[in-house]
């Protein structure tokens, strides 16, 4: 089949990539020149791991490729999907969805169809709708089925995630669409069908309510640790207890800094938007939203007293700026606040990300980029773990302690053991942990 992808950011070029690879034939577009220019060149714009040998094999098969005019993309296509970001609107916290709104109206103005325009982008209850009358108003004699199709994908482990995805939520009533849908994902259905086809408004109700419970077990297992901190428990122990009853389920249980991402942060926002409007409030996403906010701060007072209540004229490196491992993505990451708190009660801030740097440079100031974790500990008054790469997870601990000028370690992602560290000489101080 043909297929256009609006958007070629994390979800669109990783959708668009392996659509490609099922065999389908793939135009990525972008507003963005200078992304489109690198990937003509074989050049990833993120950093996802897999991405580039499945983006280098699918261009030489002639089965993907990549342009900035919509209108030479979208001849011939069955599908259309729109995965353009919905950021969190300044003021309110509502979905942003005028680029969606955009696509769309550019979409009619380009082709009357018959086309099957599939959002991907997360959008909230009823946008399917504003998307079909866009459609029909821009284009009265076009003929187009609006289908909702949101994206589980986790940043890091995307590929895996979209080719073998726990379900495929397709929301249309639509007979036509359903069966172009389910052409489009059969090479996945060889041996499960994982579709699941509900209306559209329930679809994308879907992706709010799944990001908004993720969002809520995080946090509910770091106000766990925090009663932890205070009664000498452990954490860890009370995630295992609880996880290994498969009710429970043991994901998502590992106590932190508190989530961000692009994301959860700006997807519990609208869902509370959302519920606000239909006059139902969700009280309890409410909640994590504040409980959470207020802990990416907060976190700045573990590092304050671990180095014996004050930071000022202190150097303090941080390991991992992204707001998990093995992505580039900075967005709503948990180091921006703590490094901004830190900075405001006087700390120098020296950090290293094996690929981050390059986005923390436009959203932070005075941050000094070390090239490598040992260089980033040389000589400060402590170390701050703030993302859990794998790189942290074996450090060398006796030369992180030579370099240390102090030695205090303030583990956010519990990656080391506290008696271990002790014995090895360390003020160490986890999360939840006794
Ligand atoms: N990043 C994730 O892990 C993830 C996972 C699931 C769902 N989502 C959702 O998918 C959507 C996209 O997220 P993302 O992280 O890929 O965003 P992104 O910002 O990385 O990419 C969006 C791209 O769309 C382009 N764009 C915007 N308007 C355009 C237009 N009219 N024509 C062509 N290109 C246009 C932008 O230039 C940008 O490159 C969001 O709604 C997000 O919530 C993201």
């Amino acid at each position: 089949m043909r297929i256009t992808m609006i958007g070629s950011g994390y979800v669109g070029l990783v959708s668009g990539a392996c659509f490609a690879d099922f065999g389908h034939t793939v135009t990525c577009v972008d507003k963005d020149a200078g992304k489109i220019e690198a990937l003509r060149n074989g050049v990833m714009p993120i950093f996802e791991p897999g991405l580039d040998d499945l983006v280098e094999s699918n261009v030489a098969e002639q089965r993907l490729s990549f342009t900035t005019d919509l209108s030479e993309a979208i001849q011939d296509a069955e599908a259309v999907f729109i995965a353009v970001g919905t950021p969190s609107r300044r003021g309110d916290g509502h979905a942003d969805l005028s680029y969606v709104y955009a696509a769309a109206k550019e979409i009619a103005e380009l082709s009357a169809g018959p086309l099957v325009v599939v959002t991907k982008s997360t959008v909230p209850v009823g946008t399917g709708d504003e998307v079909e009358r866009i459609l029909r108003e821009t284009r009265p004699d076009g003929t187009y089925y609006v289908v909702s199709n949101p994206e589980f994908l986790r940043e890091g482990a995307a590929i895996g995630d979209f080719k073998r995805p726990d379900r495929i939520v397709i929301g249309t009533d639509d007979a036509h669409a359903r069966e172009v849908m389910s052409e489009l994902y059969r090479p996945l259905s060889l041996n499960t069908p994982p579709l699941m086809f509900t209306g559209r408004r329930t679809s994308e109700l879907i992706k709010y309510a799944a990001n908004a419970f993720l969002a809520v077990k995080i946090t509910f297992i770091n106000e766990i640790a925090d009663l932890c901190e205070a009664v000498g428990a452990d954490v860890q122990e009370v995630a295992r207890g609880i996880g290994s009853d498969n009710r429970i389920g043991s994901k998502f249980l590992n106590a932190g800094p508190g989530y961000g991402g692009s994301c959860f942060p700006k997807d519990t926002t609208a869902l509370v938007k959302t519920g606000q409007d239909a006059a139902v409030p969700l009280r309890i996403v409410e909640t994590v939203v504040a409980v959470n906010d207020q802990r990416k701060r907060g976190m700045a007072r573990k590092v304050v007293t671990a180095c014996g209540g004050s930071v000022r004229g202190k150097t303090i490196a941080v390991l991992g700026l992204t707001f998990k491992p093995n992505t580039d993505d900075m967005r709503d990451a948990p180091s921006l606040a703590l490094i901004t708190a830190l900075q405001d009660q006087g700390a120098a801030v020296r950090a290293y990300d094996p690929e981050g740097v390059e986005q923390a440079k436009g959203m932070l100031r005075d941050v000094e980029y070390a090239p490598n974790a040992y260089d980033c500990v040389e000589g400060a008054d402590a170390l701050v773990i703030v993302t859990e790469w794998d790189a942290f997870r074996a450090l060398d601990l006796s030369r992180v302690k030579r370099l240390l000028k102090e030695p205090v370690v303030v583990d956010l992602r519990n990656i080391y053991r506290a008696d271990d560290m002790k014995r090895r000489g360390f003020n160490y101080v986890g999360i939840g942990r006794p």
